[in-house]
Formats: structure tokens, sequence, C-alpha cells
């Protein structure tokens, strides 16, 4: 009885105190001119039937979509009150006055207010937006000058960060680290200034866009090298100097421009041999050095520099050369640029004299301010007879190279911040070393041309107390790792401990792990600990000591026979070496006997498969569009890594739901890379037995055995439409209707690929809204591309990656040519 009393009142009071959107909906409506078709000014009871707006079940609305409805007038304040809201787009209308706060709207995911006329932005406006994936102001340039402040950093999910030629003044604040999800910030065509954060090193920026300041962003753009996932970069028309760093680990790399800026240095090859860079701007600029010679596919434009010569194909003189080495090791100095012209270093240089036959004999770089070190390629200019470095601010040590300078007169660092030993130079040599140097330590052989005892005694001393120090260190290291004490504790350091108790370890670097550890791990390989059974056997989960979860994947070696798994040692070799966020690694592996076991990340959801096709009976709820999209992203990211490691290409060759696994997130990673065979360098295709799963098979393989990256195409196209429509790639339940029907690629390419029927197809646990509708019909199209009967017309996977990356992450569709 008491129960159900509570139950009742209960009842009773969520009814009363149920919110009520309509008075904020009708100050909105009011405020926007002319009023949105089918919206009220007078009577909001019926304001989750308007146009543009959606409510939930209690009539809280949730989105609100106004784009290009031509409005003017404000926001009210009320907006404030929605607390339900997720989505806001206003973008391309002229909406003015003040935004309102937004402050604590904690379920806002997606705002677009860009292209209108705000004219003020509230201070507090990011606090609690702590949902916020989507931001986009861009094009409001009536707004008051605003500062980024580092209240952005509680939108800790912001995905896509857009304020383009929004009036923003002041520095770029130190917050990425705080922002692991980023992959678009946009700021071109504002007045920022100052430097780059460090924490831009965040590998996350896929799209970095920072054109067009006001006054200009300064300083260098080295942090630039450590940002791995960098596809666009725009940083032309500001103040950054330096050189152009290493690129080489941004291998995603496509866009460049950074035109009308002050980089000096050489143009370097590891930005010239990036495979995916498609347009490389940078025009206006001090860069020195030879012409940079892209390949032919590449859209470039140098021009404007300062290059010793004007055609690409020439090097740069000898003496050329060298003084730009010497350059580099001073982080390329502006001042070298425009005072160094040509390709003669000789005619008229500052800084250089030459003897009557152009060889180069003295220079003076005294009191320049200089920092850096003292570049080893001095020892090249062999007429060198003078050289002062005084009064600057040079650290490392002096070159025992200098020493073979055989004209050399005079020397002078003094006044620097050198370190090391001073080398032994000859007795004609002026050598200058103080004041300044304090930790130049000095070389009594220079002084004196006999050793003395003392100086042999100190040595001795010196390489006592060394090797002392060394094995006092490989002591304590091995005692740590015996204790286990690393913070780090993970699965392969708990591996190295067994290991150094005396079990094998592989030759090749990979881990061997002691069966006595899965054994222990697995509970004795317990039925209680099956996660599921395979083509190749049973997959069982384990915990370390640690709590690192792994799954332990236990097979006959018969079967891997069968399967064609030659080599297993070679092949894991090379797997546990492959990692990659949207792959599951491989951590280790096990012979014994006749069984062998191979050990992965342990993936908490379960595969795709079972969340597509099984979710009723296992009690999951059913995947939304957007974990759908994400899903499928990853998945061609992983893939794509796969198809372009850098030294081999590897093709999966059974790619389906059931390899897909998910992480407690929701994203996904590739697995069973039980079948993946390396291409070697420079084949495109290599015959082998065919292998993969019906349903999947890409038509040429199952008729040649001819395999290429477009087989993993062809497979991942299929799993879109399973994805599209909730159905197997072979569903046998319909095989009474014919095999057309039966084979998902078939019926989807040949009876759906008109849009209408393909809706009728759409997996009913989807039930899309207008938007996600267009973003399905995108996707189904890109399946029909990918699963094309001719490899050719089938897209690469970074193709793949790029449509899906926007369709994933609820970007704003870029119009043609709006490149700013
Ligand atoms: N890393 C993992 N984390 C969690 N569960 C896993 C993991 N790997 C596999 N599983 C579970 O074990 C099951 C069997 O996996 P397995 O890779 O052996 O087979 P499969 O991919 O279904 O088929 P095949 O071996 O023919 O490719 C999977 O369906 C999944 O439920
Ligand atoms: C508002 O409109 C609804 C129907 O949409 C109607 O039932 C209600 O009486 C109206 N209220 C007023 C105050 O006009
Ligand atoms: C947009 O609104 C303005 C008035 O604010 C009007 O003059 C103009 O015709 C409208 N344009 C369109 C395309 O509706
Ligand atoms: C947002 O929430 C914080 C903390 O709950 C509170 O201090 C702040 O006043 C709120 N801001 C607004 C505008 O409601
Ligand atoms: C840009 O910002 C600086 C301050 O950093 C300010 O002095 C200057 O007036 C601004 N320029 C423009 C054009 O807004
Ligand atoms: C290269 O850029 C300069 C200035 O930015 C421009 O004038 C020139 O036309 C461009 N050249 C090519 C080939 O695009
Ligand atoms: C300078 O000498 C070093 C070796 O001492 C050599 O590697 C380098 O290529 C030389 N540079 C030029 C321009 O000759
Ligand atoms: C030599 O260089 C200086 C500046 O570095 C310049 O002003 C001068 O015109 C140059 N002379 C010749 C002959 O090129
Ligand atoms: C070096 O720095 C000092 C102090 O900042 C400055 O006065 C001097 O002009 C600078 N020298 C050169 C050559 O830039
Ligand atoms: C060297 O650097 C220090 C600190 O960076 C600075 O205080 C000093 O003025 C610099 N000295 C010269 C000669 O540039
Ligand atoms: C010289 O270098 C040391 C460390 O290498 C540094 O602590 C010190 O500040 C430097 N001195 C100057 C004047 O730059």
């Amino acid at each position: 009885m008491a129960w159900k009393a509570i139950n009742i009142f209960f009842l009773l009071f969520y009814s009363a105190a149920a919110i009520d959107d309509s008075a904020a909906m009708l100050k909105l409506a009011n405020a926007l001119h002319p009023t949105p078709l089918s919206w009220s000014t007078k009577n909001a009871t019926g304001y989750c039937r308007w146009d543009g707006v959606q409510c939930d079940n209690n009539d809280r609305v949730i989105i609100i979509y106004l784009d290009r409805k031509n409005l003017s007038g404000t926001l009210p304040f009320e907006i404030s009150t929605l607390t339900k809201l997720e989505h806001l787009s206003l973008q391309h209308n002229k909406l003015s006055g003040s935004l309102p706060s937004l402050a604590n709207l904690t379920l806002l995911r997606v705002l677009f207010i860009g292209d209108n006329k705000f004219t003020s932005i509230p201070h507090d406006f990011f606090e609690g937006l702590v949902r916020l994936q989507t931001f986009d102001i861009s094009f409001n340039a009536d707004l008051a000058p605003w500062f980024l402040s580092s209240t952005i950093t509680q939108c800790g999910r912001l995905v896509y960060f857009d304020a383009g030629s929004a009036n923003i003044m002041g520095t770029i604040p130190d917050i990425f680290a705080s922002l692991p999800s980023l992959r678009s910030l946009y700021l071109s065509d504002n007045n920022l200034t100052g430097t780059l954060p460090a924490s831009l090193a965040n590998p996350g920026i896929e799209f970095l866009h920072l054109n067009n300041q006001k006054i200009g962003l300064s300083g260098t753009i080295h942090v630039l090298s450590s940002m791995t996932r960098l596809r666009s970069v725009f940083l032309q028309n500001n103040q950054f100097a330096g050189p152009i760093p290493d690129f080489s680990k941004c291998q995603n790399l496509a866009k460049l421009k950074l035109s009308d800026n002050l980089f000096t240095g050489i143009v370097p090859t590891s930005l010239v041999l990036l495979t995916n860079l498609k347009a490389v701007i940078l025009s206006n600029n001090k860069l020195q050095g030879p012409v940079p010679e892209f390949r032919t596919n590449v859209q470039a434009n140098f021009s404007g520099n300062n290059f010793c010569v004007k055609d690409a194909h020439v090097g740069c003189d000898q003496q050329v050369t060298t003084m730009l080495e010497v350059a580099s090791a001073l982080g390329y100095p502006l001042t070298f640029s425009d005072s160094w012209q040509g390709n003669n270093a000789c005619k008229n240089w500052s800084y250089i004299t030459c003897n009557e036959h152009d060889w180069i004999i003295a220079v003076n770089f005294g009191k320049q301010n200089f920092t850096g070190t003292l570049s080893s390629s001095f020892a090249n200019l062999t007429r060198l007879r003078n050289l002062y470095l005084n009064d600057n601010n040079l650290t490392a040590s002096i070159p025992e190279s200098l020493t073979k300078l055989t004209q050399l007169e005079v020397l002078d660092v003094s006044n620097n911040n050198l370190t090391g030993k001073i080398p032994v130079f000859g007795a004609s040599v002026k050598l200058i070393t103080t004041p300044g140097n304090s930790l130049l330590e000095s070389n009594h052989a220079s002084t004196e041309n006999k050793v003395s005892p003392s100086l042999i005694a100190g040595l001795l001393v010196g390489i006592v107390i060394f090797i002392a120090l060394l094995l006092f260190l490989i002591f304590k290291f091995r005692v740590n790792k015996r204790l286990g004490r690393s913070r780090s504790a993970n699965v392969h350091a708990e591996w190295i401990v067994h290991n150094e108790a005396g079990y094998h370890t592989s030759n090749i670097g990979n881990v061997v792990i002691p069966i006595e550890v899965l054994q222990q791990v697995t509970d004795n390989f317990n039925e209680n600990n099956i996660l599921g059974v395979g083509g190749f056997g049973v997959v069982y989960k384990g915990e370390l000591h640690d709590g690192t979860k792994i799954a332990v994947k236990r097979m006959e070696t018969t079967a891997m026979v069968t399967k064609g798994m030659n080599g297993f040692e070679a092949e894991v070799a090379v797997l546990t070496k492959i990692r990659h966020r949207h792959l599951v690694s491989l951590l280790g592996y096990c012979i014994n006997g006749d069984e062998a076991f191979l050990v992965y990340e342990y993936m908490p959801q379960g595969t795709l498969a079972e969340h597509l096709f099984e979710w009723r009976e296992r009690g999951y709820s059913s995947l939304n569009w957007k974990q759908r999209a994400t899903i499928a992203l990853n998945v061609a990211q992983g893939v794509e890594y796969l198809h372009n490691l850098a030294q081999q290409s590897f093709i999966h060759r059974d790619l389906k739901p059931s390899n897909i696994l998910l992480g407690d997130d929701m994203r996904a990673k590739v697995g069973d890379f039980g079948l993946v065979r390396n291409v070697p360098v420079g084949k495109y295709s290599l015959e082998t037995r065919v292998a993969g799963t019906f349903g999947y098979l890409a038509p040429e393989y199952a008729a040649t055995g001819r395999v290429t990256t477009k087989v993993d195409v062809y497979a991942f196209g299929v799993i879109l439409m399973e994805m599209i429509t909730g159905r197997k790639a072979l569903d046998h339940t319909m095989e009474d209707k014919g095999w057309m029907f039966m084979h998902l690629a078939t019926w989807f390419r040949e009876d759906l690929i008109c849009r209408k029927k393909i809706s009728k197809a759409i997996d009913e646990a989807l039930n899309p809204d207008k938007d996600t509708l267009a973003t399905i019909y995108r996707v189904a199209e890109l399946a029909v591309q990918c699963t094309c009967p001719e490899p050719r017309q089938r897209p690469d996977m970074g193709m793949v990656v790029n449509i899906l990356a926007p369709l994933a992450q609820e970007w704003k569709p870029v119009a043609a040519g709006q490149e700013y």
C-alpha cells in the first residue's frame, strides 16, 4: 500500500513540476522577424509542431533549426531556460543584438550561430556547456572585440570550433590539452596575436586554420611537427618566423598554406616527401636554399622567396650550402635571409668577408643576439681565418671539427653560454673563450703540450666515478623493474618481469607470454570467461594483476594451418608492431604444444555484429545513427592506416562486423588480423588462396583471388549497407525470395539505388529525422561507390575517410569555394 502511495505521489509531483517551454518559445517567436512559418506569436501551446522545432516526449524542446530563414531581430535571454536543448541552428540569418548567455545548457551539443550580425558575446558564454561538440560563430564581424577565454576548457567534448571572421582579439589560450576531441579549429580573419600555444601538440587536430590575422600571430610553428593528424593547415598572412618544421610525422597532411609570413630556412625534405600532399602555398616568405621540387600533382607556389637560384633541379653553391647549415644551427635568423641573396656567398653577403678568389676567409657574427649552437659545418670553410661569435647566446659545445681549419687565426666565442670541453687547437690559433662561458671546461692540453701526471690521475678518478655511477644506475633500474614500481605498470611491464625471471623472449622484440600467466589470468580457461567463439577458436577474457583486461584467443595449430597461417611467429612479430587508435592491439602471443594463443587488448562492448544484429537478445539499446557513422569513420580510419603503413601496405581481407570491436565510448577498432598479409612494396596485388567471408567478398577477389586494398573497400561498403539497413550481408531469412534479396550488396545496389526505396529499407531502429536522413543517403551513396564491380571505380580508404569525417562529426556543409 505504502509503495503505491509513494508512486502516486511521485506521479502527481512530477506532472505538477513538469516544466513547459512555451513561455520561452513565445518570447522567441516574438523576437524573430519575420515570424517563421507556422510559428505563432500569440499562442505557444503547439510549439512542438512549429517548423524547425523538435521536442522530447515531455514536450521539452530539444532542437531548434532555423537556418537561412532571412530572420532579423534578437535572441531573448529566455532561450537559456530551454534546459533540454541539444541543437540550436540559426546560421545564415541577420540576427543582431547581444547573444544571450547560454551558460549551463548542459545538454547542448550543436550550436550554429554563424553568418549573423550579433553585436556582443557574454563573457560566460562557454560556461557549463559540457556537451558542446560543434560550435560555429563564424562570420559575425559586427561582434564587439572579444577574447578566447580558458572557460572553453569546460566544453571538453568539442570536436569542431569555428570562429572565423568573428572579431576576436588577443592570444590563443593554452587550452588544448583539455580538448582531446577537437578535430577542427578555425580562427581565420580575426585579430589574434602572440604565439602558438604548446598544448596544440594535442595530436587530435586535423584542420587548423589561423590565416589572415590583422596584426598577425608570431613565433615559430615548431609545435606543428607533433600534430600528427593534421590534414589542412592555413597560416597565411601572419608574422610567423623561423624554419618550416619537420612534418614527417604528419602523414595525412594534404594542404599547407604558409604564404605571406616570415618563414626562413630551407624547405625540409620531409615536407616534399609527404605522400598525401595536394597543395603547398609558400609564396612571399623568406625561404632560402634550393627551390623545392614537389611531385607534379601537388599544387605548389613558392614565388617571392630568397632561394639561391630561380630554377628547381639546381643545387646551391657549396659555400652557400655551408652557410645555410651554419644558419640552421642558429634557427635561421631572419637577418640572414634578406642580406644573403643569390648563389654566391662572396657577393655582398653581410657578416662575410672573402678573398679575391671568392673563398670565405672571415665570418663575423659578433653581438647579434643569436641563439642556437655553433655549427660543425664551419669546418667546411677551409680557407677560414677569422671567426667571431662573441656576445651571443650560443649553447652546447665547440665542435671538434673546427680544429681541422688549418688557416684559422682567431676564434672568438667569448660572452656566450657554451659548455663541454674545449677542443685542442693548433698553437697558431688565438682562442678567446672568456669572459662568459662559465660552464666551458678548459682543456689543459691546449696550453701545455705535455700531459701532466695530475691530469692522468684526474681522468682515472673520473672514469672510476663514472663506472660506479653506471653500475649504480643499472642496479637501481633492475630493482625497480623487479619490484614493479613503474607507475605505468601495463601489460608489457608485467610480462617483462616474468621474462626476467627466466622465460623465453623472442629475439625479434615481440612479447612471448608464458602459458602459466595466461592460465592464471583466465582462471585456467574457465568457461565463465569465454567472450565468444570464432572461426579460429575460443576467445577468453582475462585480467592481469594491475587490472588491465585482455582477450586471449586460443587456437589449435592445426586450425591455423588449415586457415593458412604459416610462419606464425614471423607474422605475429609484425602484427605486434602495428598500433593505431582504431586497430585492436595485439599485445603478445604464446605457443604451447599444438596450441597457440594470441593476446589482444580487451574491448568491453564486444563486436559491431552483436550491436547491429543481436541487440534485442542481448539487452543492448540499438545503435543510433551518430554512433553508426562514428563507427564507420573509425573503421575507415583504421583500415586507411593499414593500407598506408609507411613501409609496407597491409590488406585486412576479412573485414566484417564481427571483426569490428567496440570500446566503452562506442568507438570502434578493427580487429582480427589473422588473415592480414602484408603486400611487398611496389607490388600492386598478390595472388593467394581466397580467404574471407561470403557476403563481403569483392567479385574480382572471389573469382581470381587477386587481392588489392580495394577488396577491403568493397567489404567496407557492405558493412555500411548493414549499418543502414540493419540486415546481414547474407540474410538467410530472405532465401525464398531469391538470391538477390539474400545477398545484401546486390539487393542494395540493384533494387534500392533509387532513394525512395532506400528510405523503406532503413533499419527500423534508426527512425531518422530529416537531417539524419540526408546523411544516411550520403552514406548509402558511398556504400554503392565502395561496392562498384570494377575495383578501380571504388574510392580508396583515404577518400572514404574524407567523405565520412564531416558526416560523423556533424560538420556544417561548407559552400564550394568558401575556404578562408
Ligand atoms: N579483443 C576482444 N575483446 C573482447 N571480445 C573479443 C575480442 N576479440 C574477440 N572477442 C569476442 O570473441 C568472439 C570471437 O572472435 P574471433 O575473432 O575469434 O571470431 P570472428 O571474428 O567472429 O570470426 P573469424 O575468426 O572467422 O574471423 C568475437 O565475436 C567477440 O565476441
Ligand atoms: C491555443 O491554441 C490551442 C490549440 O492549438 C487551443 O486549444 C487553446 O485554447 C489556445 N489558447 C489560447 C489562450 O488561445
Ligand atoms: C529578407 O528580408 C528583407 C527585410 O528584412 C527583405 O527586404 C528581403 O526581400 C528578404 N529576402 C528574402 C529572400 O526573403
Ligand atoms: C551556471 O552554473 C554555475 C554552477 O552551477 C553557477 O555558478 C552559475 O551561476 C550558473 N550560470 C548561469 C548563467 O546560470
Ligand atoms: C588588433 O588588436 C590590437 C591589440 O592587440 C589593437 O591595438 C588593434 O587596434 C586591433 N586592430 C584592429 C584592426 O582591430
Ligand atoms: C603564386 O602566388 C603569387 C602571390 O601570392 C601570385 O601572384 C602568383 O600568381 C601565384 N602563382 C601561381 C602559379 O599560382
Ligand atoms: C660539410 O662537412 C660535413 C662533414 O664534415 C659534410 O657532411 C657536409 O656535407 C659538408 N657540407 C658541404 C656543403 O660540403
Ligand atoms: C649590398 O647589400 C646591402 C644590404 O645588405 C644593400 O644595401 C646594397 O645595395 C647591396 N649592394 C649591392 C651592390 O648589391
Ligand atoms: C641585441 O639585444 C639588445 C637588447 O635586447 C638590443 O639593444 C640590441 O640592439 C640587439 N642587437 C642586435 C644586433 O639585434
Ligand atoms: C641571452 O639570453 C638571456 C636569457 O634568454 C638574456 O637575458 C640575455 O640578454 C641574452 N644575451 C644576449 C647577449 O643576447
Ligand atoms: C646559460 O645556460 C644555462 C643552462 O644551459 C642557463 O641556466 C642560463 O640561464 C644561461 N645563461 C644565459 C645568460 O643565457
